[in-house]
């Protein structure tokens, strides 16, 4: 019962004060916590379908053809085929364009992925898969070009920056229903 107490009181002062008043209630209540500190919370983002977020550099395929082959081309491929091994294996990165709705669909990049600003926030936040935010925002934006250049999207000179990226049209950015359920709408 005390559980259910405190459990609705908590949910009264989320209801009455701001997220930070809130986390200070707590801390003031119970004694414990800390402070999060902003250089902490830096590594936790998401870069929305719009770019928000996205950080300042830039980068072409051309410069990426040189990052991708020495951090992921060991497990994606020289021609970013994929590689089945077991454990490391990378998947197939481009290629399947269009054959989605056939009995054979092959999911990449270049035929699946509606927004391209997703692949800069995927290859930032967790590849390359042995050393998750190793690489520099440059060679992220690099790197980005070279797969999207690659399979055809962009040109291997495009310049890729927070500015472009959002503005690619992916080839598959047609092919999803927006889902209506209110709790999933988490970017309004
Ligand atoms: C040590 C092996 C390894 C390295 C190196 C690596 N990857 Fe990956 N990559 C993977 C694995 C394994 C997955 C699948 C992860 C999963 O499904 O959780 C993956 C998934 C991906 C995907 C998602 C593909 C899809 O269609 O779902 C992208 C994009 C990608 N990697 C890009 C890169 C880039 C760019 C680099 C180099 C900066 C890189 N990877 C380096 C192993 C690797």
């Amino acid at each position: 019962m005390s559980t259910l107490k405190t459990v609705l009181g908590s949910a009264v002062l989320v209801g009455l004060l701001s997220s930070a008043a809130f986390a200070q209630a707590i801390n003031d209540r119970y004694g414990f916590g800390t402070k999060v500190d902003p250089a902490e919370l830096s590594g936790f983002f998401a870069i929305p379908p719009d770019g928000r977020g996205l950080p300042p550099g830039s980068g072409t395929g051309t410069q990426g053809a040189k990052v991708f082959a020495e951090n992921c081309a060991a497990c994606h491929g020289d021609k970013l085929e994929g590689n089945p091994a077991k454990g490391i294996g990378g998947d197939k990165l481009i290629g399947g364009r269009g054959s989605l709705a056939t009995k054979t669909p092959v999911k990449t990049v270049e035929s699946y992925w509606p927004y391209a600003t997703t692949l800069f926030d995927y290859v930032k936040r967790a590849m390359p898969f042995s050393a998750p935010g190793s690489l520099k925002n440059d060679e992220v934006y690099a790197v980005v070009a070279y797969i999207l250049s690659e399979g055809k999207i962009i040109k291997p000179t495009d310049t890729v920056n927070a500015e472009t990226l959002p503005k690619i049209a992916m080839p598959n950015k047609d092919g999803f229903v927006p889902d209506p359920r209110p709790e999933l709408q988490l970017y309004h």
